[in-house]
C-alpha cells in the first residue's frame, strides 16, 4: 500500500504522513527531507531547494527510485511531497504499479496561502528526531530543549514565496488532473491537527468500503 500526500507547503502534509505512519507502523518518506540530508554533499540540491525551487523531474525520480529500491520501501509507504507535478505522477504511478505496489490514496490538503506562510514561519524542526513542532500551534512536550528546535533554509520570506508560485504553476495542475479523475482525496487543512487526522482516517477507511 502507497498512500501520497499533496499540498502547498505548510499544509501539514509532514505532520499528518507522521501521525499515519506512527499509527500503522508504514514508512514516512519525505521527499524534502531527503534532498535536505544531501544538501551537504550536494551543492546544486543545496541551491535549489534553499531558494525554494524544484528539483528537475527526472533528477527527483532518480533519487526516489533508487532511495526506495535499496532500502526496499515499496510496501506500507507514505510518500510525502512525491509526485508534485504531472511529470512526476505520470512517470511514478505506473513504475510502483509494475512494483507491485501501486499508490493507493492520495491525500490532498489545502489550505490558503495566508495561514500556510503563518505556519511555516512558525515551524521548527527537532535537530535529532525530525519532528515537526510550531511555537504557536503545535508546542514540543516539555522535555525538549528549545535549542535542539531549528528552522528549516528554506523558511526565510524569499524562499516561501517561490515555492507558493511553483506550487501553483507546477502542483495545482497535478491536483486538477487527480480530480477529473476522481483519484483525490480532498481535506480540509485548515482544521486542527487532531481534527484533520480523524478525517483522513475516516476517509481511508470510506475508501476501503
Ligand atoms: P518539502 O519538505 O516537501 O516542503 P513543502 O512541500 O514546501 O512543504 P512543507 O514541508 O514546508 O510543509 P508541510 O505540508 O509538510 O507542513 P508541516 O507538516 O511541516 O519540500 C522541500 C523542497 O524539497 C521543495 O521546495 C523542493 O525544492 C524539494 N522537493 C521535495 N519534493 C520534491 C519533488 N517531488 N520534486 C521536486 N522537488 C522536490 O506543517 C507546517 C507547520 O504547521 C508545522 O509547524 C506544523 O506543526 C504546523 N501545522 C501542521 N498542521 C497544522 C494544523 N492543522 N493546524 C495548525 N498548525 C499546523
Ligand atoms: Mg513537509
Amino acid at each position: 500500500m502507497i498512500a501520497v500526500f499533496l499540498g502547498p507547503p505548510g499544509s501539514g502534509k509532514g505532520t499528518q504522513a507522521e501521525m499515519i505512519a506512527d499509527l500503522y507502523d508504514y514508512t514516512h518518506l519525505s521527499t524534502g527531507r531527503l534532498l535536505r540530508e544531501m544538501k551537504a554533499d550536494n551543492k546544486n540540491i543545496a541551491e535549489v531547494i534553499d531558494a525554494g525551487g524544484l528539483i528537475p523531474d527526472d533528477m527527483l525520480l532518480d533519487i526516489l527510485k533508487s532511495h526506495l529500491e535499496k532500502n526496499n520501501l515499496f510496501n506500507n509507504l507514505i510518500l510525502d511531497g512525491t509526485p508534485r507535478t504531472v511529470y512526476q505522477y505520470k512517470k511514478l504511478a505506473p513504475w510502483l504499479r509494475k512494483k507491485g505496489s501501486p499508490i493507493r490514496y492520495v491525500i490532498y490538503l489545502h489550505v490558503d496561502e495566508e495561514t500556510a506562510i503563518q505556519r511555516i514561519s512558525f515551524r521548527r524542526h527537532h535537530k535529532k528526531t525530525g519532528k515537526i513542532y510550531n511555537l504557536k500551534t503545535s508546542s514540543p512536550p516539555p522535555d525538549v530543549d528549545y535549542n535542539d528546535l531549528i528552522a528549516r533554509d528554506d523558511q526565510t520570506p524569499e524562499a516561501i514565496k517561490k515555492r507558493f508560485v511553483i506550487y501553483r504553476e507546477k502542483t495545482l495542475p497535478l491536483v486538477e488532473y487527480l480530480r477529473k479523475r476522481n483519484k483525490l482525496i480532498e481535506i480540509d487543512g485548515t482544521k486542527t491537527i487532531e481534527t484533520i487526522h480523524h478525517r483522513i482516517l475516516e476517509a481511508i477507511k470510506h475508501n476501503n468500503a
